[in-house]
């Protein structure tokens, strides 16, 4: 799916958050590192409207996430730093349905698709668990679950492996390799994105550096070390 920024930038209270910036996003995974404060979730947040651009437009699919903002959030989900947060229900399979009851479907298919999402990220044994009491990989894993069972093309973390210990930084890295979804991955993990077709490296509020993940790792190393 295309992602379409042109001249977008952000400004909070007069300060820019984001220079404006003009790219494509068309590649199924696609990196996005940089130092704190340097941009990266501000530029996130455009690509499903949940940040408005103060200049310029982003689309998604050709249609402007502003003007058309639910069709952007159909599109694009959006894991949160901090995933215990967009957990709304108290039972995991019951905040799985919930997305899905928004959405106007029955009981049966509800309930299929519920049971067919923990499957598939192997959390079956979950569903009945209150999702403020899993594990952090368990609950990176739910939030994953319960964002794709709504059927986005592409999925947008941020910073999902940051407070995990190793073994789950490596299921988590895992599943996200593995996604057929497009993905957009914001991340200090630099080993994860390091074999990404794309990388966008941000500095300063400014897309420093864009290229294969190789090569837009070392441009990051050089300016960290400045
Ligand atoms: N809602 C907000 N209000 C005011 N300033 C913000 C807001 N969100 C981010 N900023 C500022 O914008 C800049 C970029 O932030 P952010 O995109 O969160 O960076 P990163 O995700 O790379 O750490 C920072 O200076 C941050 O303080
Ligand atoms: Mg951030």
């Amino acid at each position: 799916m295309d992602i379409v920024f042109t001249g977008a930038a952000v400004d909070f209270a007069g300060r820019p958050a984001l220079h404006p910036l003009t790219a494509t996003l068309r590649e199924r995974r696609i990196g996005v590192i940089g130092l704190n404060g340097s941009g990266k979730t501000t530029f996130a947040r455009l690509v499903n409207g949940l940040v408005r651009p103060t200049a310029g437009t982003v689309t998604v699919d050709g249609r402007d996430t502003v003007g058309d903002a639910e069709y952007a959030r159909g599109k694009v989900g959006f894991i949160f730093q901090n995933p215990q947060h967009q957990m709304i229900l108290p039972i995991l399979a019951e905040d799985i349905a919930f997305g899905l009851k928004n959405r106007g479907l029955g009981k049966a298919e509800i309930e299929a698709r519920t049971t067919a999402i923990l499957d598939r990220f192997g959390i079956a044994h979950l569903a009945r668990r209150r999702v403020h009491e899993l594990s952090g990989g368990e609950t990176q894993l739910a939030a994953i679950a319960s964002v794709l069972v709504t059927g986005p093309e592409t999925l947008i973390l941020d910073e999902p492996t940051n407070q995990l210990d190793l073994k789950n930084r490596a299921l988590i890295e895992r599943t996200i390799l593995d996604l057929p979804e497009q993905a957009i991955v914001i991340t200090h993990d630099l080993a994860l994105v390091e074999h990404f077709e794309r990388v966008l490296v941000f500095h300063a509020g400014r897309l420093a550096a864009d290229g294969e993940g190789a090569q837009a790792v070392a441009a990051y190393r050089e300016l960290a070390a400045c």
